[in-house]
């Protein structure tokens, strides 16, 4: 990228990942505009020295104003982390379609709304980068976290094809795929298990095993130094993995495993018969 001085935007810089990787790009140089919904109320540490302003991923409006903001005051953006995010869990059969609608507006159509609201400022430069927080949920299904996993597939599918619109235009987007890390995204997940469920025995197994390797992921700065190699890349690659090795292993294996050898090895490791 040019030698002035890199303007990024990171979504969802209030918490986790977001947060990570908008304080390290700060720290290293780089000109960070970070968003959240509420930016009044956000308080920041002494270590982040970058700009909090407001976005909510899912409304048009406030992503159009956000970005056409930090255009207006920069005269452009050259790399944006498209991270913001949050977590339904539940059955398919509990899971109501409002939550549904909500985890795909903000962690698949969020991701659109930035995308779309960028691209015409990256075309006209010849230049820019798309980093897209998927998901190790975006290659594995997640029991249990059916439609995070499938929002997460959304974004895998958007990017890939993007990847073949852009390129001429001097444009590269690609995905991260984090394993867990330790982030608010546990407590901030929003669960369906109905008074008497069917499903109880089955989702207290899956998410317990979920929820104890959330609580012992890794520190998201691992991903933050990940972001920083990305927008300092000569050429992005499609997807990059990060996080526990063993979980690492788990995506190479969904690769190269039979379907149904990898669905064994996944149900006897979050115990569903
Ligand atoms: N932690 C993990 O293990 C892990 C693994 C794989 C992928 N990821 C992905 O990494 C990304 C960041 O997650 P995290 O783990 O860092 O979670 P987190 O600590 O809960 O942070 C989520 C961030 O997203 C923002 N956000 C949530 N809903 C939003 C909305 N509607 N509009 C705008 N901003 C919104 C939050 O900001 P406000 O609530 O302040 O607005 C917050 O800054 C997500 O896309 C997640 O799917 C996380």
């Amino acid at each position: 990228m040019a030698s002035k001085t890199t303007i990024v935007l990171v979504t969802g810089a209030s918490s986790g990942i977001g947060n990570a990787c908008a304080t390290h790009l700060a720290k290293r140089g780089y000109r960070v505009y970070g968003t959240c919904r509420n930016p009044s109320s956000y308080v920041k540490k002494a270590d982040e020295f970058f700009e909090m302003i407001g976005m909510n991923a899912t409304d048009d409006q406030s992503v159009a104003k956000a970005i056409a903001a930090i255009l207006a005051a920069e005269g452009r953006i050259d790399a944006v982390v498209c991270n913001a995010g949050m977590g339904i869990s539940g059955a398919v059969e509990d899971s109501d379609l409002e939550a549904i609608k909500l985890q795909m507006d903000t962690n698949f159509l969020g991701v659109v709304r930035v995308v779309k609201a960028l691209l015409p400022s990256f075309r006209q430069a010849g230049s820019g980068r798309f980093i897209v927080m998927s998901s190790m949920a975006g290659v594995v299904g997640m029991p249990f976290q059916a439609f995070y996993s499938a929002s997460k597939y959304a974004l895998e599918g958007f990017i890939e094809s993007l990847r073949y619109e852009v390129r001429s235009f001097g444009i590269g987007a690609c995905l991260i795929e984090p394993g867990d890390f330790r982030t608010g995204f546990t407590a901030a997940r929003r669960p369906s298990l109905p008074e008497g469920s069917p499903y109880a025995d089955l989702y207290a197994s899956a998410m317990g095993v979920q929820v104890r390797d959330e609580t012992a992921g890794h520190d998201p700065m691992e991903v933050a130094k990940l972001v920083q190699s990305l927008i300092e890349a000569r050429r992005l690659r499609t997807r990059y993995t990060v996080g526990p090795m063993f979980e690492r292993l788990a995506v190479i294996l969904k690769r190269i495993l039979p379907a149904g050898a990898f669905e064994l090895f996944y149900r006897m490791y979050y115990h569903l018969s």
